[in-house]
């Protein structure tokens, strides 16, 4: 039986009380309908329809998917409605999964379990929430089958009272979706087109419909508030910190570790606190990251100690270096094996040779530092006139002393010392010492002026 998927993420999520689209609010630094998108494709259906309406430019602009088809609902008037916009796509497929762009926790295995039922009726998947508030809840004859869907704001009191809801997933014949969305009306107090109302309409035609119940609660978490898309953050974010740690990684705080893209990582490691790992991230063995620390595409090799309150981005570090605290690798930042950086250090774009020590209040961009160099605390690379970055070249075993401004372009050859406090606007030859500092002058007979010294001219 061939299956399509149709998303639907035309709403504009007025509960969000935001100008973004709801589709494209964030889980884990992906969008929510990316998230959906990739639900659909671990499926392998035969096809793929987003729904889109509100703010559709944006959608599409930011929404890259090779193969999937889009449709689009003009008018935001219902769930029901939704659907129908989407059916032209579907006359080849024989099943139609429906999924919400912000239904985003489901699970590949949850989804298999319930298409692998081959049955060729319409099917509701349903949930057990201790609190319900919100959903559509599932009303049941006396012999237990399902007989309605109503939405919240329809609700008796009675009825409010229902625990089993409507996660919004649902598979059904797509022969029987489409006569069955003929029939349904916006006679509800949102005066919407409900997609739920099917259900009612199968039933009374004697058409079998069948639920799937799903287990687990927080798989089909809708996302309809920032409360509950901060709530929705925590749950993917305690699930990525457990299967890490089921690999042996050691998190000290599930609750305060936050995954917004992938990990690589060998044995021994340890994330402290409050780390934030962007994009995608391979770290060696023995690698330790400090509390408040963000990393965003960066290679970590062996044995590397990365202390509190560090950002790397786009960076390279070799094993054994030791960075931090406080310290920033920007983009093109290259460490060579047991370099140290230490804090208020800021690098850009250079690489920094094998032993190389940075370790206090320290610019470096668009520069090549040779090996076992010691940069002296506030040295600062003088890389950009203006108009364009130019380069600094540091050979091997060079000292550059304390406060040096190293005007590029400019090389410094190999042994070179630089005495502390100069410019350097000329290359520094090698094995040399190299200084650019006014002499020194003392003035005699000089006094400190003092309150007591004015108030005595005064008088
Ligand atoms: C819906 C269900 C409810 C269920 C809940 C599960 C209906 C009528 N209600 O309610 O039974 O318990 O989801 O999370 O289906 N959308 C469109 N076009 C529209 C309206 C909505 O594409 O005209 C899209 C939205 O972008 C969203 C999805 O449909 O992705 C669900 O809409 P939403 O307004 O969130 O419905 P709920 O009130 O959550
Ligand atoms: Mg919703």
């Amino acid at each position: 039986m061939t299956l399509g998927i149709v998303i639907l993420a035309a709403g504009k999520g007025t509960r969000m009380q935001s100008d973004i689209p709801k589709a494209l609010h964030k889980l884990a630094g992906k969008f929510l309908l990316d998230h959906v998108v990739d639900l659909a494709e671990s499926l392998n259906p035969s096809k793929i329809v987003i729904v889109h309406g509100h703010e559709s430019a944006t959608l599409k602009r930011n929404i890259v998917r090779q193969g999937v088809l889009w449709a689009e609902q003009e008018h935001q008037l219902g769930t029901g409605h939704a659907v129908k916009q989407a059916l032209q796509n579907l006359k080849e497929v024989d099943r139609v999964l429906i999924l919400y762009c912000d239904v985003p926790l489901l699970k590949t295995k949850t989804l298999k379990k319930l298409i692998s039922d081959k049955k060729n009726n319409l099917c509701i998947a349903t949930a057990t929430m201790r609190n319900p508030e919100g959903y559509g809840r599932i009303i049941r004859n006396s012999d237990g089958k399902i007989s309605k869907i109503i939405e919240q704001n329809d609700l008796s009191l009675h009825q409010q009272k229902i625990k089993e809801i409507n996660t919004g997933i649902m598979l059904v014949p797509s022969g029987q979706l489409a006569e069955c969305l003929e029939k349904i009306n916006n006679n509800n107090i949102a005066g919407e087109y409900y997609l739920t109302d099917i259900v009612d309409i199968a039933v009374l035609a004697n058409q079998n419909v069948s639920t799937f119940h799903i287990e687990d609660a927080d798989e089909i978490m809708g996302i309809n508030t920032k409360s509950q898309l901060a709530r929705a953050e925590r749950i993917w974010q305690f699930r990525e910190a457990h299967k890490l740690m089921n690999c042996g990684m050691t998190i000290m705080d599930p609750n305060r570790f936050d995954l917004r893209g992938t990990i690589k990582h060998g044995a021994n490691c340890i994330i402290d606190i409050n780390v934030i790992i962007e994009g995608e991230v391979f770290i060696g063995n023995n690698v330790s990251i400090g509390a408040n620390t963000v990393l965003k595409n960066v290679k970590l090799g062996n044995d590397v100690k990365i202390l509190e309150n560090c950002v790397l981005e786009e960076t390279i570090v070799g094993s054994d270096c030791a960075i931090g605290p406080f310290s920033r690798l920007r983009p093109g930042a290259n460490l060579s094996e047991g370099a140290h950086i230490g804090n208020f250090v800021e690098i850009k774009e250079s690489k920094i040779g094998k032993k190389t020590k940075v370790n206090h209040l320290t610019y470096l961009g668009n520069a090549t530092i040779g090996e076992e160099v010691n940069i002296g605390a506030g040295t600062i690379t003088c890389n950009f006139d203006g108009a364009s970055k130019h380069s600094t070249t540091i050979g091997n075993n060079v000292f550059i002393g304390s406060n040096t401004a190293l005007v590029a372009p400019l090389i410094v050859g190999d042994g070179a010392t630089i005495g502390a406090g100069s410019t350097i606007g000329k290359d520094a030859p090698k094995e040399k010492l190299t200084l650019s500092r006014p002499d020194q002058i003392t003035v005699e007979n000089w006094d400190r002026p003092s309150k007591e010294r004015e108030e005595n001219k005064n008088k």
